[in-house]
């Protein structure tokens, strides 16, 4: 039995804010923005839609393009960090909005590396049990709902956005779209990247609202110098496990957390920048929705073809990083 991607989709918010926005509400300015990250501009959602909201029409793009309608769905897996409400989970309410009353729903939360846990999950199952047909894996964030806009160290980074993939069992034997996989946990550094109130530990009272708890906090040097090496060790791995070599890889499709980030990624793996995916500059850092966003944007480009090989890597909060290869 072979799993291959039927289809993709993704979905930003209409409205952008510009660094130069940022510069009438922080102490910061373009210059910076643009020479330390590679960021441009972000999306950021209206008041009234939530992730469930983002997510919503990226799955129903993603759908569409492979041609199903909910109810054909067997699991709905939603990535994210910024679920509508603790429970029920986000993948409940979009199984009600897609009409997927045959599928069983659930959140997963692995910060920036969302999409990737979830594709490794969502393949798994399939594989697990013949009876599940297609999955729908979304990965999807309302970062502005937990961004302190007072903090300059954060609040240029980030951005909303949701991007999602179906994955079909296709019922015959052939090729394989995951080809291998290497991802990793370390709960060693939990705190150098947390949102620290809002769970059990720290609940809601007025003095976390007033400390400003209720939002991301990143250590943000110790995470760039870990982010790089713990990806480029996980694609060597990932790539060495399948027996691919770097020249193979069509595209390297990274987490967009940082554009010099990336551009070390690229250099260490030795894949010239024009075959590494990168929009960073237009949506900042959309955590568990980023690759699902590059992915779509590639396949919609036609840049790329069936069999070809994309390799996808992710680094974020937890600490959670990794990398999957992909034959499209
Ligand atoms: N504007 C102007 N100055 C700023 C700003 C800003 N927006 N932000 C920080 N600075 C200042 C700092 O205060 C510091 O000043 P100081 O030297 O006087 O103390 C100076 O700029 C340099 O700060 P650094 O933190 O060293 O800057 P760096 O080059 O490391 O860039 C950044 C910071 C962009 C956060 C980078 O470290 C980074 O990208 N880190 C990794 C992020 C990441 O990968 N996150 C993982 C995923 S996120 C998730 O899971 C939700």
């Amino acid at each position: 039995m072979s799993i291959r991607i039927a289809g993709t989709g993704s979905y930003v918010p209409d409205r952008v804010m510009t660094n130069a926005d940022l510069e009438k509400m922080v102490e910061t300015s373009d210059e910076w923005i643009r020479t330390r990250t590679g960021i441009q501009e972000r999306r950021i959602a209206a008041p009234e839609q939530a992730t469930s909201d983002l997510a919503y029409e990226a799955g129903k793009r993603a759908l569409e393009m492979a041609g199903i309608t909910g109810d054909q769905l067997s699991v709905i897996i939603v990535a994210t960090i910024t679920p509508d409400h603790v429970f029920p989970s986000t993948g409940c309410i979009l199984q009600k909005r897609f009409g997927a009353s045959n599928a069983f729903c659930f959140d997963l939360e692995a910060a920036c590396s969302g999409l990737l846990y979830s594709l490794e999950v969502g393949h798994s199952l399939m594989k697990a049990n013949p009876k599940y047909k297609y999955a729908l894996v979304i990965g999807a964030e309302k970062l502005s709902s937990i961004t302190d806009w007072t903090d300059r160290n954060t609040c240029v980074l980030f951005g909303d956005g949701a991007g999602a993939v179906v994955l079909e069992n296709t019922g015959a034997e052939g090729a394989d779209c995951l080809l291998a996989s290497d991802l990793h946990a370390d709960g060693g550094y939990a705190d150098i990247l947390i949102m620290p109130a809002g769970g059990s530990r720290m609940p809601f009272t007025a003095e976390t609202l007033a400390n400003h708890m209720h939002s991301i906090h990143m250590a943000g040097r110790e995470t760039f110098k870990l982010a790089v090496n713990a990806m480029v060790s996980a694609c060597k791995k990932t790539l060495e496990d399948a027996n691919v070599a770097p020249s193979e890889i069509r595209m390297v499709v990274p987490h967009q957390a940082n554009q010099r980030i990336i551009q070390a990624v690229a250099q260490r793996l030795d894949v010239a920048n024009d075959r590494v995916f990168e929009n960073i500059g237009h949506y900042g850092n959309t955590s568990a929705a980023s690759i699902g966003i590059c992915l779509d944007e590639i396949i919609r480009s036609g840049d790329i073809e069936r069999g070809d090989y994309l390799l996808l890597t992710a680094f974020g909060g937890g600490l959670t990083w990794g990398a999957i290869l992909l034959r499209y």
